[in-house]
């Protein structure tokens, strides 16, 4: 993490070898400070701006040196992209654009300058979208390099010119700083490769999370699993000689008697596809298949350190999806938790069979108020929306729209597609209560009806974050904020979304 102080300071006074400020586009004015700052620079800054060279464009920035004329070595212009299209994000991809530029240069420790403009749109709003985009840009995965190509930055100083707020900007900052230290527990998990995090090392990790905010975590092991009739989890983890887990981790920061928030999150640490084998190119990504388990753990782990007032539990399913002479195979049928059975079309169509056991179990013993379930779970939803948004799916309307609020307001998009019950026409089988592909039409849509058997008329969501959950090497525009390899995508939506369901239950 980030040491991220909050300062007062005079900006030619700063410690710090750079300082950033975040402009808006055709924005040629400089306010507070940097008017000051400008005049000790000989003008330099607002050459700058009303030049060609700095247009303030979104994942722009332009580097002025300072010649010795202040103590930092040199200024930061971060642009914020059009002035009426200004939002949270805009300021966490400036700040995250900040962020990578003091990291190449170097830089252990830099400076960011409020504008005092930004206040308009909300100085704690602001605090928090910029201490995400640091905390998150600066992210990597290094557990495996010998050695590291940069130095790392350190230490960000915040820098405004109102002082009557700071004990309130502070506390924003700690939360965001929690926040992210979820996001990065996410990915960490999610880029972890597959033999390093087996189901039985993911729920070891999941233990150690649990002991570190006093969460109650179970894991349940392959005879509770062949007990409980999760034979969705065995029959996808019997190609596998890893035997498959079931993580639950609850967290009590309701009233006793209210009933529990259910968060599933698809665990499949590797999927190779099974029998029914995937092509061998970017195979390597199917490490990425336990995104959604990874996601639902860090979030509870999240609420648990930010005290929210519910109750959470949080549901992985884990297994591995390999074939061999003992894995499960197209034609088969299973009888999944409850008593409901499909029919197995493809073995690569694996995610929904062990959701639909953990999805009726969850219903059984939980009673949720709420069901909200992340899962890579179909190349067809990454077809539909690409990396731009999530797919979002749902049976109750109301929770449908506080998962579009917490979505926008995190900046972690989704879409709602339809789940008329037409698609079900698609998955039904001749031998089976169901089938588990509907073929290639509504690849996304089919899945998710697929689950919907499973959920009785529990209010639930399905994100398929397939499309969300990595940022492959040929994919569309990696933001600063989000480094190539695991997103961490669905804790931000989710902590948004938890925060407002308690502040707005009675
Ligand atoms: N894990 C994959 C989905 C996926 C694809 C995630 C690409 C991320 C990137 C899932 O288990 C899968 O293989 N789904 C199949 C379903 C099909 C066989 C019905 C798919 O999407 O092709
Ligand atoms: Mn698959
Ligand atoms: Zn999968």
């Amino acid at each position: 993490m980030l040491n991220i102080t909050i300062s007062t300071a005079k900006l030619g006074d700063v410690d710090a070898p750079l300082l950033a400020t975040l402009i808006p586009e055709d924005v040629k004015q400089l306010s507070g400070q940097m008017v000051e700052l400008d005049e000790l620079l000989g003008g330099g800054v607002s050459k700058a701006l009303s030049s060609e060279a700095f247009k303030g464009r979104l994942y722009s920035s332009f580097l002025l040196y300072t010649a010795n004329k202040i103590k930092s070595d040199y200024i930061l212009l971060a642009g914020l992209g059009p002035r009426e299209e200004l939002s949270a994000e805009s300021f966490r991809i400036a700040s995250g654009e900040a962020a990578l530029r003091a990291s190449n240069l170097g830089a252990r420790r830099y400076a960011l300058y409020l504008d005092p403009r930004s206040a308009e749109f909300g100085e704690q709003k602001v605090v928090e979208a910029v201490a995400e985009g640091a905390e998150l840009a600066l992210y990597t995965y290094a557990r495996y390099k010998s050695q590291l190509d940069k130095k790392s930055v350190e230490e960000l100083i915040l820098i405004t010119d109102r002082g009557d707020n700071i004990p309130q900007l502070k506390k924003v900052v700690e939360d965001a700083q929690k926040v992210c230290e979820g996001v990065k527990l996410a990915r960490d998990l999610t880029n972890t490769p597959s033999s390093d995090l087996t189901p039985t090392l993911f729920a070891e990790e999941a233990k150690r999370v649990a002991e570190k905010v006093g969460l109650e975590c179970v894991v349940l092991g392959l005879e509770e699993i062949k007990r409980l009739g999760m034979n969705g989890v065995l029959s996808v983890s019997r190609g596998s000689r890893e035997e498959p887990k079931v993580v639950i981790l609850r967290y009590r920061g309701g009233k006793a008697d209210e009933k529990p928030i259910v968060l599933v999150g698809k665990g499949v640490t590797f999927d190779s596809g099974g029998i029914s084998i995937k092509p061998s190119e970017k195979m390597e990504d199917m490490k990425y298949d336990k995104a959604g388990a990874a996601a639902v753990l860090a979030t509870v782990y999240v609420a648990a350190s930010l005290h929210i007032p519910l109750n959470i539990v949080a549901i992985a399913p884990l297994v591995e999806n390999l074939p061999s002479g003992s894995a499960y195979k197209p034609g088969d049928v299973i009888k999944h938790y409850g008593g409901k059975t499909s029919e197995v079309i493809s073995t690569d169509a694996e995610g929904r069979l062990i959701l639909a056991d953990v999805l009726a179990y969850a219903v059984d013993k939980e009673k949720p108020q709420a069901i909200i379930d992340l899962a890579t779970l179909t190349g067809a939803c990454v077809v539909a929306l690409g990396s731009q948004a999530s797919g979002l799916f749902g049976n109750d309307q109301a929770l449908i729209e506080r998962v579009k609020r917490a979505a926008e307001a995190s900046g972690e998009r989704v879409w709602q597609l339809p789940l008329w019950k037409e698609y079900s026409e698609q998955i039904r089988s001749d031998v089976a209560d169901i089938k588990n592909s509907g073929g290639r039409a509504a690849g996304a849509i089919t899945a998710a009806a697929f689950l919907s058997n499973f959920i009785g008329t529990t209010p639930w969501v399905h994100l398929d974050i397939a499309g969300t959950a990595y940022t492959a090497e040929d994919g569309t525009k990696v933001k600063t904020y989000t480094p190539k390899g695991a997103t961490g995508v669905g804790v931000r939506l989710l902590i948004k979304l938890l925060k407002e369901w308690a502040s707005t239950s009675p």
